[in-house]
């Protein structure tokens, strides 16, 4: 059985399978071509955060794949009262087929899936985002951007920042990660990147510089300043984070074909200008609805490693 709990667990091969089977379906789908491939399953979707693409694309993804999606917010469940993780997870796991989780620290998803009997998947954690940067690759097939990518992240070095240090490191483009001082990727989810570099040929660098990250790179990526959690820093943040805005001037050095992503919720005038979200290289929303299709990928993959 596997696990989808970050993109450093699979092979580049592996992670190619999944986007082939989430093209295929999606294919089907935009067909309006439903196939049960998990008949009568039932998707549990545990969420300790606030979220709207994840659960929607989750509960839509598993219920037109011929299952259900069952949402379980901390609020309304024990877990939220303090009972442990390892007995959620050895009870919800009896009686559903695949679990989602979005929480906090990256160990309590680990936690989770040690306990589990069934295959969970990472919805969000304080580290990693997966799911996120597998809808990002499709797009970034999708509008012609996977030959030859130079991807520059322009932001917080956050869970979507160490996430996609893990699709770079695997699917070996060119990442540029540029954080303001105090903010940068941890160390060793870094240095793991780069082991992993090393055979995929990946070309990753990380600095304090936007505007050399952004040179020439043919996908500019950012991420909100304030991620869950840390709302308390927005002040502090907001004032270290200065210069750090993708905004038209920041385009300009990209490749004039650039495309803006970014995973939403946005925060315009923070770290998007108004301008470049609703631009035209920004394709934001075809993003975010590769969230569903990208998904059902990862859900049927896994349903079919299982027996494995
Ligand atoms: N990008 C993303 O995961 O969005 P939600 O927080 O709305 O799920
Ligand atoms: N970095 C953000 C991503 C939200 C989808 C957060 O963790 O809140």
């Amino acid at each position: 059985m596997k696990h989808f709990l970050t993109l450093a667990d699979f092979t580049k091969e592996e992670l190619e399978e999944i986007l082939t089977l989430s093209l295929k379906i999606k294919t089907e789908t935009k067909n309006r071509v439903f196939k049960d491939y998990l008949p009568k399953q039932v998707l549990g979707m545990i969420f300790e955060k606030s979220s709207t693409r994840t659960r929607v694309s989750f509960e839509t993804g598993i219920y037109q794949l011929g299952g259900i999606g069952m949402f379980l917010s901390s609020n309304d469940i024990q877990l939220g009262r303090g009972e442990p993780m390892s007995d959620t997870s050895r009870v919800i796991s009896r009686m559903v087929d695949m679990v989602m989780i979005r929480t906090f620290e990256h160990s309590k998803l680990e936690e989770f899936a040690r306990y589990s009997q069934v295959p969970v998947i990472n919805g969000l954690t304080d580290d990693f985002h997966p799911v996120q940067l597998m809808a990002d690759y499709l797009t970034i097939i999708e509008e012609g951007k996977s030959e030859n990518l130079v991807a520059a992240y322009v932001g917080d070095g956050n869970n979507l920042a160490h996430s996609w240090l893990m699709l770079a490191a695997k699917m070996g483009f060119e990442l540029r990660i540029a954080t303001p001082k105090g903010y940068e990727v941890k160390a060793d989810i870094l240095e793991k990147a780069l082991s992993f570099a090393k055979i995929s040929g990946a070309k990753i660098t990380v600095g304090n510089d936007p505007k050399a990250a952004v040179k020439n790179a043919t996908v500019v990526t950012t991420d909100t300043w304030v991620s869950m959690g840390q709302e308390s820093q927005k002040e502090q943040k907001v004032k270290d984070f200065k210069g750090y805005i993708v905004d038209d001037a920041m385009m300009k050095l990209a490749h004039e074909d650039a495309i803006f992503l970014h995973c939403l919720p946005a925060y315009r005038e923070y770290e998007v200008s108004t301008s470049v979200f609703e631009g035209k290289q920004s394709k934001v929303f075809e993003e975010a609805e590769n969230r569903l299709h990208a998904q059902k990928g990862i859900m049927v993959w896994l349903d079919g490693k299982r027996n494995d």
